[in-house]
């Protein structure tokens, strides 16, 4: 392996912890910082803020040993080579992205410089903050001789954050400074020469010695495109199978076939082709929605974008007309909501679809009691606190004595339903899927109505079908 690099990450959420425990992984020195106290408190009290697979062993393989976590972010820059900003960058009013967080890092950054630093942004940032982030630097009276700043976007998924670094499809190295290259190149030489994956213990995933990870050295601008056109790209794909989802229903075909079929092209692939509620995280809806705005500060009108997020939003409205048509009313109902999460696998809420659809059935008069694996407590900071807003602690208490039952993240668990149990505590069989996770056809076997995205119907005869159902 290559000699370890002193790290610096800072911001310790979903990118920055998993960055830090992965680099001390691979065998750097890394600080950690956060200017939240509470959390580096409980990061070196041995705690997990984040609910992330692999996360817990990593941090206590590593803490205290190659990652130790501070809020002192001079001291950190002072002995670190490498700077990782990994803060958060919101949405704004107008659709851009809210650098704030990032100004006020490279202002603290720019007071601990005294030898050179390689600065990186990890963060997702529009095209051109590599330079903003040099003029900070400048106007700190930073001397330029002592930074370079190299974009380098991070790709994980929330989920499998862990695994999707350490196996990662490609690592982008965006910076005409070959010095700073070289330090990136240095980082990640375990994983692109491959050693990492012959060291005991190591993560197995995707890549190997002998199919090591893929670097690619870009400009900066090049790299915050990347990303951003990638989540884009991304988010289009989502978009276009949920429309094609609403034709499906319409003409009674069914969105997995589709999907299936089109998938099988090579230059299509099978994946992000899943039709659902729609995209929601801390991600895709603020990159579509800040990469939109940097095309129009450049004077381009991409008006796809706008397209991708309006199929987005709509689709939140076609689920709710769904349950809507299976209840003929929704006052006074009760619904089981199954999924807070905006994805499975992540206690993460932010932007969930989940949380948007159980905000319309309030508002509506429905009465909802809802379980997710993970996001409940996150979830019960957000909600409405009300007598119609319920929790639950498992599923089939959710679903006790419900009118209907609602799947709306996709958590393994609620694809592996007992079903019998499942009818047996309802007060009506419904169920409205948000994520198809079931068969029509198992779904009719076990007595329930059910009704999914893009996909026919399916109704129990004997609970008749109203003609609202058919259009
Ligand atoms: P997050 O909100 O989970 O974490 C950000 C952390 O930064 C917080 O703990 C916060 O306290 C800390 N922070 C803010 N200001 C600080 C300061 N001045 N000093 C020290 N710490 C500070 O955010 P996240 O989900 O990790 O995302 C971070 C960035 O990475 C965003 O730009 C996001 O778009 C991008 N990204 C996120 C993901 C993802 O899956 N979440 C994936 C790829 C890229
Ligand atoms: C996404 C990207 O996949 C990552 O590559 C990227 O690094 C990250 O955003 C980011 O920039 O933050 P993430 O938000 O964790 O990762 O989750 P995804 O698995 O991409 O799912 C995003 C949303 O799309 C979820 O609501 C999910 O349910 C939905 N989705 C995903 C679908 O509706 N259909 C699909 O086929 C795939």
């Amino acid at each position: 392996m290559s000699k370890p690099v002193s790290i610096c990450v800072i911001g310790s959420g979903y990118v920055g912890l998993v960055a830090a425990v992965c680099f001390a992984e691979i065998g750097h020195r890394v600080i950690c910082v956060d200017n939240d106290e509470a959390r580096v408190k409980t990061l070196n009290e041995g705690g997990v803020p984040i609910f992330e697979d692999q996360l817990p062993e990593l941090l206590e393989r590593h803490r205290d040993k190659g990652v130790e976590f501070t809020t002192n972010l001079g001291q950190a820059v002072e002995a670190s080579e490498a700077i990782f900003i990994a803060v958060g960058t919101p949405q704004g009013d107008t659709g851009a992205a809210d650098l704030s967080y990032v100004e006020a890092v490279v202002s603290e950054i720019a007071r601990g410089i005294s030898d050179y630093k390689v600065i990186v942004e990890k963060s997702t940032v529009p095209v051109y903050t590599n330079e903003w982030i040099r003029r900070v630097l400048h106007r700190h009276g930073v001397d330029p001789k002592d930074f370079d700043i190299v974009s380098n976007p991070e790709f994980l998924r929330e989920g499998t954050a862990i695994k999707d670094f350490m196996h990662p499809d490609r690592i982008v190295v965006g910076t005409t400074s070959e010095r700073a290259a070289g330090v990136l190149q240095r980082i990640y030489e375990p994983l692109t020469g491959g050693s990492y994956y012959e060291q005991p213990g190591a993560m197995k995933g995707a890549c190997s010695k002998e199919n090591p990870a893929k670097l690619l050295v870009t400009s900066a601008q090049s790299a915050e495109i990347i990303k951003h056109a990638s989540n884009a790209f991304l988010a289009l794909k989502i978009s276009f199978i949920n429309a094609v989802a609403n034709l499906a229903e319409a003409v009674d075909a069914d969105i997995e076939d589709i999907a299936a079929g089109m998938g099988m092209d090579s230059r299509i692939g099978p994946k992000f082709l899943r039709a659902g509620l729609g995209y929601g995280g801390s991600c895709f809806p603020k990159d579509v929605a800040a990469f939109h705005w940097v095309a129009q500060q450049h004077g381009i009108d991409f008006q796809l974008l706008r397209e991708i997020r309006k199929i987005n939003e709509t689709q939140k409205d076609v689920f709710f007309n769904k349950v809507l048509s299976a209840l003929w009313t929704l006052r006074g109902k009760k619904l089981a909501a199954l999924g807070l999460a905006f994805k499975g696998n992540t206690d993460d809420i932010r932007e969930s679809p989940a949380l948007e659809v159980i905000r319309k059935l309030l508002d509506a008069g429905a009465i909802v009691t809802a379980y997710d694996p993970a996001g409940m407590d996150r979830a019960k900071e957000v909600l409405p606190g009300s007598a119609k807003m319920r929790y639950a602690d498992d599923l089939y208490s959710a679903a006790a004595d419900a009118d209907a039952v609602l799947i709306l993240t996709d958590w393994k668990e609620f694809g592996t339903i007992d079903l019998v149990k499942l009818n047996r505590v309802v007060k009506f069989p419904i169920v409205v899927d948000g994520r198809n996770l079931y068969k029509p056809q198992t779904m009719l076997d076990h007595g329930f109505t059910y009704v999914s995205v893009g996909r026919p119907a399916g109704y129990q005869a004997q609970q008749g079908k109203p003609r609202s159902m058919v259009s």
